[in-house]
């Protein structure tokens, strides 16, 4: 008995460490879905497009690196710091939408590690 109690302890300290997709999700729309298209595609939210949408985001940082960490970490920097010159998108996609602006202080280097999982595990 005593050991069910322990290893259903263990079990529910393992669920709570680690968010799932879904609430990595809506942290993504909730955080970034203003501008990118993050989640459920819509009509509405393709023709409200402010952004390149996050599969985007994925293959352009699958093109320039090969390590996961590196993907995360360009994905991290970029939304607190972004800057013309760091751009992997186009000149069209500034002239189009404009530089994006920084992230600082709206979402955490956490929640920005745990939203790159999730536009980097989605394949297209
Ligand atoms: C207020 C609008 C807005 C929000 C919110 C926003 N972005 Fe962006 N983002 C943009 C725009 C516009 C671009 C395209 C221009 C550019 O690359 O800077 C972009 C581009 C990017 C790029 C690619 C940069 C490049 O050119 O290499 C990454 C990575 C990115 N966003 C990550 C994020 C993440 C992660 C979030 C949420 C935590 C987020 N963005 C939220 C507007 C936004």
């Amino acid at each position: 008995m005593k050991k069910i109690v322990s290893l259903s302890l263990i079990i529910g300290t393992l669920v709570l460490a680690s968010a799932s997709d879904a609430e990595i999700e809506a942290l993504a729309v909730a955080k970034c879905g203003e501008c990118h298209l993050m989640g459920e595609i819509t009509k509405e939210k393709l023709s409200n497009m402010k952004a390149p949408p996050y599969w985007a985001i994925a293959k352009k940082a699958r093109e320039k690196y090969e390590k996961e960490e590196d993907k995360i970490k360009y994905i991290v920097d970029y939304a607190f710091s972004p800057t013309e010159d760091k751009m992997l998108f186009p000149k069209e996609t500034k002239e189009k939408f404009g530089v994006m602006p920084s992230l600082k202080g709206k979402v955490t280097q956490e929640e920005i590690r745990q939203i790159s999982t999730y536009i980097l595990e989605k394949k297209f």
